[in-house]
């Protein structure tokens, strides 16, 4: 491995251990994704708790809470303690709540949510700050529907120093038509498409991370198609044959996930077909990506 892949794998893995006092923390992986204990979601919880994981939320990228029995009132509570809640982007029949989406899978489905690399809503002008999962019902057979998290800050720092420098001067464009091909949207609804920077900063903690995905990133703005091409295919590529930048989430009744959806991405896998798998997502207001 190259040097510099491993100086990046060694700041991660070195860095001080956090002290947490209301919560116990127990990392997926080194690089992302944490399970949490010692805390109800369906209770209002202090501030000293809020902040506990705020600060594992910024380490970890992505909290696993397991055993937590929720309304969707608590979930939405929990949710509104990171920010204003996202609206869903199409219109809900009546009766159902505007910033819950389901998530469902049956015998019946012939395609399910998120079945690939992508962070949400990428082709927004504004991205999700993070989305949180809970997931009610899994499969049968007693295995199946993980989700996998990939840290886009590590795949970046994982590129030579060169290739980083090229980067950092690009646009792409994020388009809802890539991750509609082969569906039809819902009537009226406005595809978005926005240009973002391909390598973008976190807006708390400042660090870099590599910002295209293959469910929306259509082509980068300053290059020739055949460029554009080549080069988004070997950054999609980086995702999917790294295992060391993603952790997977083995769901059981009743987990709740939070992941931070502006420096993680996610792959829910459909490999449980034809049995059912059910759970609710909110999503939590973020602000334009910046370079
Ligand atoms: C999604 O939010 O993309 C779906 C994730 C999942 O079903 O695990």
């Amino acid at each position: 491995m190259e040097q510099f892949v491993l100086d990046a794998v060694e700041r991660i893995t070195t860095r001080p251990k956090t002290v947490y006092e209301t919560i116990a923390i127990d990392p997926v992986t080194p690089i992302v994704g944490a399970e949490i204990s010692g805390v109800d979601l369906s209770k209002e919880l202090s501030d000293q708790q809020l902040e506990d994981i705020r600060r594992a939320f910024l380490e970890h990228h992505v909290l696993v809470f397991r055993d937590q029995l929720l309304s969707a009132e608590d979930h939405k509570r929990f949710a509104a303690h990171f920010g204003e809640l996202r609206p869903l982007p199409v219109a809900v029949p009546e009766g159902r709540d505007p910033v819950v989406l389901e998530i469902s899978a049956t015998k019946d489905s012939t395609d399910v949510d998120g079945h690939g690399w992508h962070a949400d809503g990428t082709s927004n002008p504004e991205l999700a700050l993070g989305s949180m999962l809970y997931i009610t019902r899994t499969p049968e057979i007693g295995s199946g529907g993980d989700t996998m998290f990939a840290n886009m800050h590590l795949a970046y720092e994982m590129l030579s120093p060169t290739m980083r420098t090229l980067l950092d001067g690009l646009t792409a464009i994020h388009d809802d038509a890539v991750a509609w091909q082969g569906h039809t949207p819902p009537e009226g609804y406005v595809l978005p498409k926005n240009e973002h920077p391909v390598v973008v900063r976190h807006p708390e903690t400042g660090r870099k991370l590599l910002f295209v995905n293959p469910a929306y990133t259509s082509h980068i703005v300053q290059l020739s198609v055949d460029e554009s091409k080549a080069l988004l295919g070997m950054l999609f590529d980086l995702v999917a044959r790294t295992p060391m930048l993603s952790c997977r989430v083995r769901w059981a009744p009743n987990t709740l996930v939070f992941w931070d959806n502006r420096c993680v991405q996610h792959h829910a896998i459909w490999d449980y077909y034809p049995h059912a798998r059910y759970g609710q997502r909110v999503a939590i207001k973020g602000q334009r990506p910046q370079a």
